[in-house]
């Protein structure tokens, strides 16, 4: 009984000491999408808010496009589990689970999940050629030009792409628009803005300073209700009150470790990110660009995994339903 007292002593003292000395060098935040995009935007905002809530430690983010961002969440499920490689990752986690036939990972397996950080609206953009200056403008010139027009993405998966299907098939678009893919929509943008793409579904952490620059026009949000606490953002409508009844998406970013990593290291991560979360700093970077911070029992590991579970069957059917399907 002694011997057994000393080690599990023995025991939390290590656990204790692991959380203590963590983290021991720089800290990655692997974000699968191009610098400068709506994802590369949180991961940066949230990396300051939480380092020093990590002792100051010094936290990078690194860029690892490519495959709708399935390309970087394989590197980091690939990872040492050691609390020193994370990924900031949205609903892509759980598009992609059911959109790609094979995959280098299991979203619900090969994972620690430490948090939901936030919910993005959408806007459905185009580019400053397009001519139209209302919805209504703009969907009668999609339904008159569908199969002369493109529609700008991040990949198959990405929320740029799951946003334009589900649009695409609320609208009953007999003929699709060609969809043009890059590695983040930081680069669509570039291609939207100098009229190479016509049209695109992207976060508002992407669109709302080029909105009110007036670089390129904005037609409607995805959200159920209208962004009303916005300055800019409130004056457009969304695609429910345009006739696409039930339309409600929001784009949500969540904060993971590979699997394995030492439960004391992930609640410490968990705990630096929530204390990031109340930051009043980062809240007001994000609502300036449309963005709601995670308040909810999201921000719990366990919360953040039954969301994402409930994501993955919930996006199955819209997937199914669009019938397109990466190899
Ligand atoms: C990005 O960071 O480029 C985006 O999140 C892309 C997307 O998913 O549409």
């Amino acid at each position: 009984m002694k011997k057994l007292l000393t080690f599990a002593l023995a025991a939390t003292t290590m656990v204790g000491a692991l959380a203590q000395d963590f983290p021991s060098r720089p800290i990655t935040i692997v974000v699968p999408f191009a610098a400068g995009g709506p994802t590369d935007t949180v991961a940066r905002q949230l990396a300051e808010a939480m380092r020093p809530h990590l002792g100051n430690a010094s936290i990078v983010v690194e860029n690892a496009a490519g495959a709708g961002g399935t390309i970087g969440a394989g590197r980091v499920a690939r990872a040492a589990p050691d609390g020193h490689t994370l990924l900031v990752w949205h609903i892509g986690m759980a598009s992609t689970a059911s959109l790609y036939r094979r995959l280098p990972f299991n979203a619900l397996q090969d994972f620690e999940y430490l948090g939901i950080i936030n919910d993005v609206p959408m806007t459905l953009v185009g580019k400053p050629q397009l001519p139209a200056n209302t919805y209504r403008d703009f969907e009668n010139h999609i339904r008159a030009n569908a199969g002369r027009l493109n529609l700008a993405h991040a990949g198959l998966g990405s929320a740029s792409h799951i946003c334009g299907l589900m649009w695409q098939h609320a609208m009953g678009l007999q003929q699709a628009m060609t969809t043009i893919p890059f590695g983040g929509t930081a680069p669509a943008m570039t291609a939207l803005m100098g009229g190479q793409v016509d049209v695109m579904c992207d976060q508002t952490t992407n669109t709302t300073s080029q909105i009110e620059a007036g670089r390129i026009k904005a037609f409607a949000v995805t959200t159920a209700q209208r962004l009303n606490n916005h300055p800019s953002l409130r004056y457009y409508p969304t695609l429910q009150e345009m006739g696409l009844r039930n339309f409600n998406l929001t784009i949500w970013h969540g904060l993971y470790a590979p699997r394995g990593t030492p439960p004391a290291v992930a609640q410490r991560l968990n705990a630096a990110m929530r204390a990031a979360l109340r930051d009043p700093t980062f809240i007001q970077r994000q609502n300036a660009l449309g963005a709601l911070v995670a308040t909810d029992n999201r921000i719990t590991p366990e919360g953040h995994r039954a969301f994402v579970t409930g994501q993955i069957n919930q996006l199955r059917t819209v997937i199914e339903a669009a019938g397109q399907f990466a190899d």
